[in-house]
């Protein structure tokens, strides 16, 4: 199926591995030019050819560097992967570890920089250009939006915000032709899941047992009807999709195996 990506111009948030990397090779494949960004680039991001910008994303200045060098770089954006999350594993396995009386305003502070305000500064900064051209805004949420009351309370909340930050930019931009979808992953084998200092087996450690037995109580815990996790390439087509001209506006993409049980 051609995706009409060819000649597109795309900014891909926490390119450099994981969900965000395969998305970035995917939309090379389909002919887009695309700029990444994360803290470090990866030998396997530079192997691409995608223009890596180096920058933190948990502040409003590392989103405003990124808004300005993409535009710089591809001279208007069509395509804005809000993709950036997870972090470094302690400021996620907080979450997990601590309650509400527990977590302290500054870790609900960092972790909504990270995976809500992120989104909302580099889509404030290149909404001019997208809404000039049409473009498209896909944000990567997670089913831990749906499931708020298991795993980091912090990072559940922050992900609701940003599936609801998806509904507003498509009902204030869509006037414009700007489209916004979420994509919303359930487990995803990237270094949260394979990782030996990842998330996972961060909690694994916790609980005595290894990452592949975790994994396997995890998704046996969690009914998980595939009884696997995702690949990042499968998410990546699920982006890739979303951002292809289509009618699909303000709505959601789950991929998650059957996790989510609600209609
Ligand atoms: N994996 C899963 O099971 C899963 C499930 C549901 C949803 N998701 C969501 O999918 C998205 C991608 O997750 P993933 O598993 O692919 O994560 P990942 O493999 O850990 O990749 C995260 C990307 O974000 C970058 N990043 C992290 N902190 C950053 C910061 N402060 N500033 C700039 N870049 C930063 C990382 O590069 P640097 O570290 O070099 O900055 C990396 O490029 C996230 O939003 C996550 O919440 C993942």
């Amino acid at each position: 199926m051609d995706l009409h990506l060819a000649g597109r111009t795309a900014v891909v948030t926490g390119g450099s591995k994981g969900i965000g990397l395969a998305t970035v090779r995917l939309l090379l494949a389909e002919g887009a030019r695309v700029v990444a960004a994360s803290r470090r680039e990866t030998p396997e991001l530079k192997e691409t050819g995608a223009t890596h910008v180096a920058v933190d994303l948990s502040t409003a200045d590392g989103a405003r560097q990124l808004a300005d060098t993409a535009l710089a770089e591809l001279g208007g954006v069509d395509v804005l992967v809000n993709n950036v999350g997870i972090g470094d594993t302690e400021d996620l396995a907080r979450g997990s570890l601590h309650n509400l009386l527990e977590l302290s305003d500054d870790a609900w502070r960092h972790t909504f920089d990270l995976h809500f305000y992120s989104a909302l500064w580099v889509s404030r900064a290149l909404l001019p250009s997208l809404a000039e051209r049409g473009g498209t805004v896909v944000n990567v949420s997670s089913v831990a939006a749906r499931l708020v009351g298991g795993g980091p309370a912090d990072y559940a909340v922050s992900k609701a915000a940003l599936s609801a930050l998806t509904k507003v930019i498509a009902e204030q931009f869509g006037g414009q032709g700007v489209r916004a979808v979420t994509v919303s992953p359930g487990p995803v084998s990237t270094g949260v899941f394979t990782d030996p200092d990842g998330f996972i087996a961060t909690l694994a450690r916790q609980q005595g047992v290894t990452l592949e037995e975790f994994t396997q109580q995890m998704l046996t815990g969690f009914q998980v009807t595939t009884g696997r996790v995702s690949t990042p390439e499968e998410v990546a087509r699920l982006i890739a999709f979303a951002a292809s001209p289509n009618n699909i506006t303000g709505t959601e993409f789950i991929i998650d195996g059957g996790l989510v049980k609600t209609v």
